[in-house]
């Protein structure tokens, strides 16, 4: 005669859900690195001729941004669109300093929503670190948020305040989205790395790991 052994109920695996904000953060912890080792590469301090090639990058870099501010289903995704951005700011400083505006297509006619999304943390977030560029900008080259470094400057709301609501925005995006807001974002940062090295005429990369 058999017994069967009743099995046991398994109990399912707890799964994790990591927010849209925590990928995007972890997953290019990497890129930030490359893009502090190429910032002191630069040594965009150094001068105020340094500070103005680093800013034709933010100019060019906003530009690729903000050509999505029109994109309807950006603004649904981010309500706020119209406080973001510091294309307009760039332009400012680059006359403030005497230099010239760099004239040149966006890298983003391509990009759509959601890895627009994924440009947009790139540009917002490195709003956070601009504190630190503002200190250096007053310190170093005498420049303020008034002249010169208004690219580097909080938005009226404050830094935190105006973050926050950003990665609110971005953990009530769908779950089927955040692939390619990840993907965006690494995109963002590899041009911005690219516009740097253009600017600064810097050869070769620090070797450069994502995640
Ligand atoms: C020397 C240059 C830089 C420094 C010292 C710096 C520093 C920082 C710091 C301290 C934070 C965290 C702030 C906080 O959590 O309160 C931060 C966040 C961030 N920075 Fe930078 N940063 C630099 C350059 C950049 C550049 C060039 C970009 C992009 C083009 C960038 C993009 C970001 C992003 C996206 C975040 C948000 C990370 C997250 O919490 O998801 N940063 N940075």
């Amino acid at each position: 005669m058999t017994t069967t052994t009743p099995i046991p109920d398994v109990p399912p695996v707890a799964t994790v859900q990591v927010s849209l904000s925590q990928r995007l953060k972890a997953e290019t912890a990497g890129q930030h690195d490359r893009m502090e080792s190429l910032m002191a590469r630069a040594k965009v301090f150094a001068g105020r001729d340094h500070y103005a090639r680093f800013t034709a990058a933010q100019y060019l870099f906003q530009q690729d941004v903000e050509s999505f501010f029109d994109d309807p289903s950006l603004r649904d995704a981010v309500p706020d669109l119209q406080v973001r951005g510091r294309l307009q700011a760039a332009r400012d400083d680059l006359a403030d300093l005497g230099a010239t505006v760099p004239d040149e297509p966006t890298a983003t006619a391509s990009v759509q929503m959601p890895a627009a999304l994924g440009w947009l943390y790139v540009s917002e977030g490195s709003t956070l670190g601009a504190a630190f560029l503002l200190k250096a900008a007053q310190e170093q080259l005498g420049l303020s948020a008034g002249f010169g470094a208004r690219n580097l400057a909080a938005y009226p709301e404050g830094r935190a305040r105006v973050w926050k609501r950003f990665v609110a925005a971005l953990d009530a995006q769908p779950a089927g989205t955040h692939d390619a807001v990840v993907a965006g974002a690494h995109a963002a940062y590899d041009r911005f790395g690219a516009l740097l090295k253009a600017s600064f005429k810097l050869d070769g990369s620090p070797s450069f790991t994502r995640g």
